[in-house]
């Protein structure tokens, strides 16, 4: 996979992804991220990036020409594959497990980093593909929305992380968020780790994680649950749980 970030801030986006999986996925050959200076592509001497809002109004906003010529000098002329083009936005779709598994199957994406008010609604209108957003709420740039784009991309090609099982018993790989995960010391400060992740009982381990995972999400992320698909065994559960609660 190729993964192009064109920002005015390219330093930010080459720290951010020397390290760790998304370091060792770039090392191993499985992803290639290059991060595009924007300036490049002016013309003037000044190498302006934004200017004022026609209508008035407070603040800079981007220009479309530099950002429709970064991104068509990344376009492959051999492949004909045509990219997707992401415009990182608060005002975009909200970004999802979901959306990164699709993501996660394409062999280019090219990401648009936002800085000031905003950008001309030209590159929006008639450049990106998809414009995302990584919450309801507003940054400064859109170097960090692009860093958590692509960290959560590159985990999930094949090979970046050594158990592919761990990738299923994530939070959101099912709908649910995950289950509590316990390590060594057995008690720490009094506080015991379940006895059932002591047992070697693998089907008793299952089921007491599944029921968790089912508990924490009907507390903390109700709306997941209601959306999620649900076994019969998973409805058992659920039973058994808001029995104990309406108990204790
Ligand atoms: C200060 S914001 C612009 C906010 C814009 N005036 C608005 O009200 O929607 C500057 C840039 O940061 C990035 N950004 C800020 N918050 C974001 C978010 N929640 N998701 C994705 N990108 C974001 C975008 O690239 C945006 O163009």
């Amino acid at each position: 996979m190729r993964i192009d970030v064109i920002t005015l801030f390219p330093e930010v986006i080459e720290a951010g992804t020397r390290y760790s999986i998304v370091g060792r996925a770039q090392d191993w050959g499985l992803v290639q991220v290059r991060a595009i200076q924007l300036r490049d592509f002016t013309t003037d001497k000044h190498h302006t990036t934004d200017d004022e809002p026609y209508g008035g109004g407070a603040g800079l906003v981007m220009k479309p020409e530099p950002l429709f010529r970064a991104v068509e000098s990344c376009l492959n002329d051999e492949t004909h594959q045509l990219p997707r083009i992401i415009l990182l936005e608060p005002q975009g779709t909200l970004y999802t497990q979901s959306l990164a598994e699709e993501l996660a199957q394409e062999s280019h994406l090219i990401l648009l980093c936002g800085h000031y008010e905003g950008i001309d609604a030209r590159v929006r209108e008639h450049l990106a593909t998809d414009v995302i957003s990584i919450g309801d709420f507003v940054l400064t740039g859109g170097e960090l929305p692009a860093l958590v784009l692509i960290d959560s991309v590159v985990r999930l090609l094949p090979g970046a992380i050594h158990s592919a099982e761990s990738l299923g018993q994530d939070s959101y790989a099912d709908g649910l968020l995950g289950y509590p995960q316990y390590t060594r010391p057995k008690e720490f400060r009094g506080w015991r780790v379940p006895s059932v992740l002591l047992s070697g009982n693998h089907g008793a381990i299952a089921r007491w994680r599944r029921k968790e995972q089912l508990r924490l999400t009907r507390h903390l992320r109700p709306d997941l649950l209601a959306r999620a698909y649900l076994t019969k065994q998973d409805v058992e559960l659920l039973k058994e749980i808001a029995n104990e609660e309406a108990q204790s």
